[in-house]
């Protein structure tokens, strides 16, 4: 068992650094490398458990907690760590050189810089595929949720998903487009890994369908808030990845410019609370978090 498993568990929720030292813990039991000539492996793992903000799990339980899931931990961490995972490859995918060809991710050389192209599109591919595999092994929770949990994330990955976000980015985002167009392209690559997050917390906990609504609209506000907030770091030199990567791209902040945006963001953020306010009655946790978490970046940018 894990140091962590006999703590407190209203301690674990009340503290998102314990949640995160957790989540981190148990990717990293999820992800073994038996052989140091296994170069995917190596891969998925750097790809995985390279220091990362680790919110959209880290989210996940807080809202299984807030609405009301106090069984095993072990399941829900199964759950966070997947989503987790999808989140990894999509990050190797973004940054291969026919996508955004990045240098830097979360302060290291990007994975196909490490380890080369083919590896690296391997690596993202057996991540999604070992992402789906934690779910259908999950301890403890009955079949019919992990049903319901696969839907959600494959949906979250797919052509309603992240990969329609990277295409509409890659085929749209050198030439002017319009704000609705610009949102939905967010939603697809932001919003939707978020949503899947949200409703995987939902079927664990058991929560109503109203709730389930509640929370995909928080995930689509929270979605276009936290992507307005990465264009907004864009020009930055301690976020770990490249600066000016978005120089000719058509993100809403070069289009409105950064004060119409950090008014844009501030407006989902009153919204995403509104809904998780209605969606978890008789939990603050995720409120709470996402209110600190924002405050904490948005001073940087201001
Ligand atoms: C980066 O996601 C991709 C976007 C959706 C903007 P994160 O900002 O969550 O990246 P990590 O996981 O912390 O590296
Ligand atoms: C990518 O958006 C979102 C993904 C789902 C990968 P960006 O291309 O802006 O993400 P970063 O800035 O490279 O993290
Ligand atoms: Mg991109
Ligand atoms: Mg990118
Ligand atoms: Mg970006």
């Amino acid at each position: 068992m894990t140091i962590f498993a006999e703590r407190d568990s209203t301690l674990i929720y009340s503290d998102p650094l314990m949640l995160l030292a957790i989540i981190e813990q148990r990717l990293d039991r999820l992800l073994p490398v038996e052989s140091e000539r296994d170069c995917v492996g190596l891969a998925m793992r750097e790809g995985a458990l390279a220091p990362g903000k680790r919110i959209r799990p880290v989210l996940l339980m807080l809202a299984a907690h807030d609405l009301g899931y106090r069984d095993e931990l072990s399941g829900l961490l199964d759950f966070a760590c997947a989503v987790e995972m999808v989140h990894a490859a999509s990050l190797i995918l973004d940054d291969i050189p026919c996508m955004d060809d990045a240098e830097l991710r979360r302060g290291r050389p990007t994975i196909h810089r490490q380890f080369g192209e083919p590896v690296a599109i391997l690596a993202a591919v057996a991540l999604l595929s070992r992402a789906f595999g934690v779910i259908a092994l999950a301890d403890g929770i009955s079949s019919q949720a992990k049903t319901q949990a696969v839907a959600e994330l494959s949906h979250s990955v797919g052509i309603q998903g992240l990969v329609q976000g990277q295409f509409l980015d890659l085929t749209e985002g050198g030439q002017p487009r319009s704000a609705d167009a610009i949102q939905l392209t967010n939603h697809f690559k932001t919003s939707a890994l978020f949503s899947a997050a949200m409703q995987m917390a939902a079927i664990i906990a058991g929560a109503p369908l109203a709730s389930r609504e509640k929370l995909h609209r928080f995930a689509r506000d929270l979605g276009q808030a936290f992507q307005l907030l990465d264009d907004l770091t864009d020009g930055q030199s301690d976020t770990g990845k490249d600066a000016h990567q978005d120089v000719g791209k058509s993100t809403l902040v070069n289009m409105l410019g950064s004060k119409a945006v950090e008014k844009r963001l501030r407006d989902h953020l009153r919204r995403a609370d509104r809904h998780l306010a209605s969606a978890c009655d008789s939990g603050y946790a995720t409120r709470h978090f996402v209110q600190a978490w924002f405050d904490k970046k948005l001073a940087m940018v201001g």
